[in-house]
């Protein structure tokens, strides 16, 4: 006797999976799902919702089968889709780069209102651990400006070229595969330095969340120390630089009064920090000569 396969439709695989989701923990189950649907159907949304009764293909259960799979095992749903969304352009993701974080948006921010203040020319910036391209590719898609940016991960870089021909800013970024503890490494001809530095002390990475420490890359959360060698590095570069760029640095959550100290170790006092959208100190801004 022929074995009869179950019909799915949109409806009842998006229920079922919802509640999957749930049970495993997964924040925004009906998001998840509807996402995950949409990227094997080829679909909108919107289309899913238009078409609650549609019958689904064999291939199609398979493929989203797979994809429901790997969310369980809690791979971040950015990775499965292989993109997600950063200052309203989107970024193809790779397990090789970090994934772009919505507080990060605010660093971006700082730096484009610093470029229109500040009123330089095409001002020359540096970004320190680019990875997926994210903040030089957001910087320079709205403003007139050059960027050169480097990550140690040859990896990250191939994956930040590709997003930044994607977004249309190839011209304006050069990417470099580069350590920054590199001795040749050095801010003299830049304007402005920014960076989303690897903060999270080698300690704590054990204790983050599954999604993050099972999945992204080791060397985008931390140092391997205390979280705070590169703010260190950061502030003796500008300490010996003669034409002071202005620096703009995320904060990591509970880093702030380790910074403040590290500033004022450092000697550095003309520097603000702003908080972001939930409160949180979350960029430290260093003024340059321009403002000093
Ligand atoms: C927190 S991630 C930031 C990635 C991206 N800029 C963002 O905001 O989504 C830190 C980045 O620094 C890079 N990195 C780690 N160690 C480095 C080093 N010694 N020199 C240059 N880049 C490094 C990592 O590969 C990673 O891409």
């Amino acid at each position: 006797m022929k074995e009869t396969v179950k019909t799915w439709t949109v409806l009842d695989i998006l229920k079922v999976t919802e509640a999957a989701f749930r049970e495993r923990g997964i924040t925004n189950p009906r998001l998840n799902a509807e996402l995950l649907l949409a990227d094997t159907t080829g679909d909108s949304r919107i289309n899913l919702y238009l078409n609650f009764e549609k019958p689904l293909t064999e291939n199609e259960v398979s493929g989203y089968r797979d994809k429901v799979k790997r969310r369980l095992k809690f791979e971040p749903l950015q990775y499965i889709r292989g993109k997600t969304e950063f200052y309203s352009l989107e970024f193809r993701v790779t397990p090789d780069v970090l994934i772009p974080r919505q507080e990060t948006e605010i660093l971006v921010e700082k730096v484009l209102e610093y470029i229109k203040e500040s009123g330089i020319e095409c001002p020359k910036i540096l970004e320190i651990g680019t990875g997926s391209g994210c903040i030089s590719i957001a910087i320079t898609a709205n403003s007139e400006c050059n960027i050169r940016a480097f990550d140690v991960s040859n990896e990250a870089i191939k994956v930040a070229e590709l997003n930044s021909a994607a977004n249309g800013t190839a011209e304006k970024v050069k990417f470099e595969a580069k350590d920054f503890f590199d001795p040749e490494v050095t801010f003299e001809g830049f304007d402005i330095i920014v960076s989303n530095p690897p903060y999270i002390s080698a300690q704590d990475v054990p204790g983050l969340n599954e999604e993050v420490n099972g999945y992204e890359p080791y060397i985008a959360l931390t140092d391997d120390g205390d979280g705070l060698s590169f703010y260190k590095k950061i502030f003796e570069l500008y300490n010996a630089s003669q034409n002071k760029p202005a620096v703009f640095l995320e904060i990591g959550d509970g880093k702030k009064e380790a910074i403040v100290k590290l500033l004022s170790e450092s000697d550095i006092k003309n520097y603000n920090i702003h908080n972001d959208l939930m409160n949180m100190p979350r960029v430290l801004e260093i003024k340059g000569t321009e403002n000093i």
